[in-house]
């Protein structure tokens, strides 16, 4: 039988229950001391809370769009996070406003603000990734030009927040197997150029810049039991390993978790146990840091759907949360109602191939928990002790 927790009976609509409850309650002293148990009881399970209990920062994906344009999920951030991390906003072809050293902080700054005067963790993501690098950039074809773009803009992005960011994924998502390159790096626009190297040159440009940062390399569909993510794994395993030796500066390893509640590759506790594993033994800590779980190819009934998915969730982080060197948690959005994945069904390829939306978050589009919300508090719950990192 599943342990029965305090939030509990909040529920999927905790807060609706709360309300409904302490109206019905009366005012007697018996009555307003269980009411504020109550309160206490739901206070106690904001994941942010339940996270820091255990040294561990939960985080969310923010848009600069949703502070200054949805206050009730604003709202809800500050209540829920003790992290955040700009969804798109300090992306090099975001800032950029498509000519060298032209560009637009307003955006990223608006973000800083809201994690500073809420006193909320800063995430950075990202210095460099091959997908949303200015179109500028790729028309540079001597080695010393963008040598000097890169450290250009690293100097400026990290330099700008420089103090105010708890880890930089400095370089996104370097691996691709599939690229055919004996060490399984991805074949793009810095390697072509600059080779192997442009990893050390933005490490080592990004530790000079912001010495207080941790330094993060990020990667996606690491985390199963598939062959591609095996190539992934041991291509990634040897860049770290490459890393250490040559003493290029890094301090954790970014594991996107992007599941799939019905359909993806199968998951492998074993396996993922000795990934993170190998991981800590490199003397690294461990962020997971894009979680989120599509649906598409779950059943439309909603509370069967919300069921597979809250299970999808249970599954990765009971097995992550073991291994002390994850420091961190954040989720891709925190409310299906901002939810890149559900965005993308309406401009992009569908995820889902019926009309439902997906449900991918652990909070729903009305900013209701859900049974995913349930499944990562209850993880956090039930995580060991660690040392914050
Ligand atoms: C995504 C954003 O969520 C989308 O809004 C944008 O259109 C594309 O990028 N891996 C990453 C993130 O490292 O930056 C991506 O974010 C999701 C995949």
């Amino acid at each position: 039988m599943r342990q029965m927790l305090p939030w509990s009976k909040f529920g999927p609509s905790r807060r609706r229950v709360l309300a409904a409850g302490l109206a019905g309650l009366g005012t007697s002293a018996s009555v307003l001391a269980s009411a504020s148990a109550l309160c206490r009881a739901a206070e106690a399970a904001t994941l942010r809370k339940l996270a820091a209990e255990k040294g561990l920062l939960y985080g969310t994906t923010i848009a600069a769009t949703q502070i200054t344009g949805d206050r009730p999920f604003a709202d809800l951030v500050r209540h829920e996070a003790n992290l955040v991390v700009a969804e798109n906003e300090m992306k090099w072809q975001v800032i950029n406003r498509g000519a060298p050293n032209d560009d637009d902080y307003a955006p990223a700054d608006t973000i800083a603000h809201f994690a500073n005067i809420n006193q909320l963790v800063l995430r950075g993501h990202n210095l460099l990734w091959y997908h949303r690098t200015p179109y500028w950039f790729f028309d540079l074809t001597k080695r010393q030009q963008q040598e000097q773009a890169v450290i250009d803009h690293i100097r400026r992005l990290a330099g700008r927040y420089r103090g105010r960011i708890h880890s930089w994924d400095v370089v996104n998502e370097p691996i691709e197997p599939k690229d055919g390159r004996p060490d399984g790096l991805r074949t793009e626009v810095f390697l072509e150029t600059l080779g192997p190297e442009y990893i050390d040159l933005a490490y080592r440009t990004a530790r000079d810049v912001d010495p207080n940062a941790r330094l993060v390399v990020n990667e996606y569909d690491i985390e199963l039991d598939a062959p591609e993510h095996e190539a992934r794994r041991v291509a990634l395993l040897y860049l770290l390993e490459g890393m250490r030796r040559s003493g290029t500066p890094v301090d954790a390893v970014g594991i996107q978790a992007h599941l799939t509640a019905v359909g993806g590759p199968p998951f492998s506790a074993p396996l993922l146990r000795r990934f993170l594993a190998d991981i800590a033994s490199l003397g690294l800590t461990i962020q997971i840091t894009e979680l989120d779980v599509t649906d598409e190819k779950a059943p439309a009934d909603v509370a069967a759907r919300d069921s597979l998915v809250a299970d999808t969730y249970r599954r990765f982080l009971d097995v992550a949360l073991d291994e002390p060197a994850v420091k961190m948690v954040v989720t891709w959005g925190l409310s299906d109602r901002h939810s890149w994945i559900v965005r993308r069904e309406t401009y992009q390829t569908k995820w889902r191939t019926d009309d439902a939306a997906s449900r991918p978050l652990p909070f729903d589009a009305d900013l209701e928990a859900k049974p995913a919300f349930d499944a990562i508090a209850r993880a956090f719950a039930h995580a060991p002790q660690r040392q914050s990192g």
